[in-house]
């Protein structure tokens, strides 16, 4: 296969967009006359009204002309990336693809035509199958051409191009269109991935995205709302970096606000020096609550700790030094917690809008967008049932929603985002929807730009309770991190894993285990639901559990080392021995592998991790399966090894790597030994 030129293909797909435009406006144009044509029906005379029904078939006919001519551009020039040696292919999007030019064809009339293509788990039925009959010949019915589905599908089939991917197709039950896939694809694309001793991402339309996650608050602890985002948010911009995004991760830090005036003001009088010498704020919560008790307490305090908050606002020197090392304080905490993680971060916290608040105000104002409401600037989404955004205080003061209006025009509009992620609790998604309402009213969003709110539900604990300490103070989590390693190290003795590995493999395998499985079992559960925070379920080692995973793989890949098997060899080998998929569990299990691109498209589109722990849990025990019954590794009576089955060994590899990548999109770290 050639290289294909990006450059070459980006400027067709710019031309193909422009003439899309074009031909949009036209279907505009004649759907409109459909319509005019359609509402003057009741006051004219038969002769004109036959007369305009066949202007109107006429123009449906010429609506569904143009839409193809549409997308057979953007084919065009998607289609040629698509297949480019850089990307892995989804069979989904290729057999949607192939079936829709094929229902095209068949019925050229028909505008909009269902493509109904859907994967199968029972192979009775093929493994994929395409449910577009029984819909299409509705649609038939509707405008008068009576046809059987099992005659549409029949007439479906014979419209289908050739392909690499399918080797069988074949009517079914009432219509039904059952997909075989080809063997000899599923076997160059795992030989491929062997080779390449990696896994390529299927094609996406390169993006520029910010995800907004962990975003904890300073001067506060971080609680475990804010270990979920953090989990969460960090895989999925694994997830958009591997498919080739041009990824922003944004720690979008509650580092503004009045707090800070309060704790600065008690800064001021407890440590006078602070400008010149470093101040004993470590433990900046009891720092918090001194503060808290001061300003409710005592007026004149209160007063002062306001003359901080409006001097920090106006960027004065000493305030701002003050408020720095308040930060500072707090970002050593967050930063030891993201280091244990392995989670990278920019911090760019609300305090950096600041000037862009002050112009957003005067933006709004001068749109006319603002309201007045009990001395507060509000704007109002204009949706029912939204309550209006506070842009200002009564006090002048901004607000989160100031800071939010504000960070989400810098990211259009400074940073060129396409697609902007917040990743919080479920308990703030109202507050997400109105502020992308808002930014559409006030002309900030446009139709291209995609926003999501990937919310989540509360962290519970054991006793199904809000999660606490047993003296009901919130969780600290390095203190959580901290019981995780104790737990898994007892969990390693009692396997009698310290007597086999170093000391130094059993510190690896503790920290990967631990942080693994506090990730994996976030993930793995739908995110909407609340989550009961448990040890002793994550450090299960059966189920679908990191736990369980993690030892998956690492026998995975003990078979070919225990064949004295190096990695080069198997990439080696991979040119040249074709991965035999003729035993049942051999394919069945390939059939899994080459399912990867279609999985990630699909949390792509709804940000539900869980789909790949899933996917994950389905290789292992497919893995199982096959392992069970196809010998990759024969032994005599004394267990020496006689026999190799090196194309089975590299099917292996090939189950590896995938697993490995998922892993890696989950954030998790797989172990040679554990
Ligand atoms: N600091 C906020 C909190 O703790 C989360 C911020 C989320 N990001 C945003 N752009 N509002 O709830």
């Amino acid at each position: 296969m050639t290289t294909v030129n990006l450059e070459n293909f980006y400027k067709r797909a710019d031309e193909a967009e422009k003439e899309i435009a074009f031909l949009k406006k036209e279907i505009e144009l004649l759907q409109q006359n459909v319509e005019t044509n359609n509402s003057i029906v009741n006051s004219v005379s038969m002769d004109e009204y036959v007369k305009l029904k066949q202007e109107n078939i006429k123009l449906k006919h010429r609506v569904a002309i143009l839409k193809r001519t549409v997308e057979a551009e953007r084919a065009k020039s998607e289609n040629k990336l698509k297949m480019s040696e850089n990307n892995a292919i989804s069979l989904y999007d290729t057999l949607f693809d192939l079936f829709k030019k094929a229902i095209s064809v068949a019925y050229p009339d028909v505008c909009d035509p269902p493509v109904i293509i859907i994967s199968n788990s029972n192979e009775r039925f093929g493994d994929y199958q395409c449910n577009s009959a029984m819909a299409l010949s509705k649609q038939l019915r509707n405008d008068g051409i009576t046809t059987k589905p099992r005659d549409v599908a029949g007439n479906i089939v014979s419209k289908v191009e050739e392909s690499n991917l399918i080797s069988k197709l074949e009517v079914a039950g009432a219509g039904f269109i059952n997909i075989y896939l080809k063997k000899e694809f599923a076997q160059k694309t795992l030989n491929t991935l062997v080779k390449n001793g990696k896994i390529l991402p299927p094609y996406t339309k390169k993006q520029k995205v910010i995800v907004d996650f962990s975003s904890p608050n300073i001067a506060k602890e971080m609680h475990v709302g804010h270990l979920r985002s953090t989990i969460i948010g960090d895989s999925i911009a694994r997830l958009l970096e591997f498919l080739g995004h041009d990824v922003l991760r944004i720690n979008h830090v509650g580092d503004w606000g009045t707090q800070f005036g309060m704790l600065i003001a008690h800064l001021q009088d407890r440590f006078p020096d602070y400008l010149s010498v470093s101040p004993p704020i470590a433990d900046l919560q009891s720092f918090y609550k001194e503060s808290k008790a001061r300003f409710d307490a005592d007026q004149e305090f209160k007063k002062r700790a306001y003359n901080c908050v409006v001097k920090l606002q106006a960027s004065n020197p000493d305030m701002i030094k003050a408020w720095q090392l308040i930060c500072d304080v707090s970002r050593k905490e967050f930063e030891k917690i993201y280091t244990r993680l392995d989670i990278k971060l920019m911090e760019r916290g609300e305090s950096f809008y600041q000037k862009h608040m002050e112009a957003i105000v005067k933006d709004l104002e001068a749109k006319g967008l603002l309201e007045e409401d009990k001395g507060r600037k509000v704007m109002f989404s204009k949706r029912d049932n939204e309550i209006p955004l506070t842009i200002v205080k009564s006090d002048g003061g901004f607000t989160y929603d100031t800071s939010d209006m504000a960070a989400i025009k810098q990211r259009v509009e400074e940073e060129k985002a396409d697609w902007v992620i917040y990743v919080t609790d479920a308990g703030q998604s109202m507050h997400f929807q109105v502020l992308k309402h808002c930014a559409e009213r006030a002309g900030i969003l446009k139709s291209c730009h995609r926003i999501d709110h990937v919310g989540f539900g509360v962290v519970l604990g054991n006793d199904k309770k809000k999660f606490k300490t047993r003296s009901g103070e919130t969780v600290k989590l390095s203190d959580l991190l901290d019981e995780g390693l104790k737990r898994t190290l007892e969990k390693l003795k009692e396997r009698e894993r310290d007597k086999v590995l170093t000391e130094e493999e059993l510190k690896i395998a503790q920290e990967s285990i631990t942080y693994g499985c506090i990730k994996y079992a976030d993930l793995s559960y739908n995110r909407n639901h609340e989550y009961v925070f448990s040890f002793d379920k994550m450090l299960e080692d059966k189920g679908n559990t990191a736990v369980y995973l993690l030892y998956a793989l690492t026998r995975i890949r003990s078979i070919a080392r225990t064949a004295n098997i190096s990695q080069e060899k198997l990439r080696e080998m991979a040119e040249n021995i074709p991965i035999s998929l003729e035993h049942e569990k051999e394919w069945k299990l390939a059939k899994v592998l080459i399912k990867f691109p279609d999985v990630l498209i699909k949390i792509t589109n709804d940000l539900y991790l869980h789909h790949l722990c899933e996917y994950c849990y389905e290789i292992s025990c497919v893995f199982t399966e096959f392992y069970n019954n196809c010998y990759c590794l024969e032994k005599n009576d004394l267990g020496e090894i006689v026999n190799v089955n090196m194309s089975r060994i590299l099917l292996t590899e090939a189950t590896a790597i995938t697993m490995e990548q998922c892993f890696s999109i989950l954030g998790l770290k797989s172990v040679a030994y554990m």
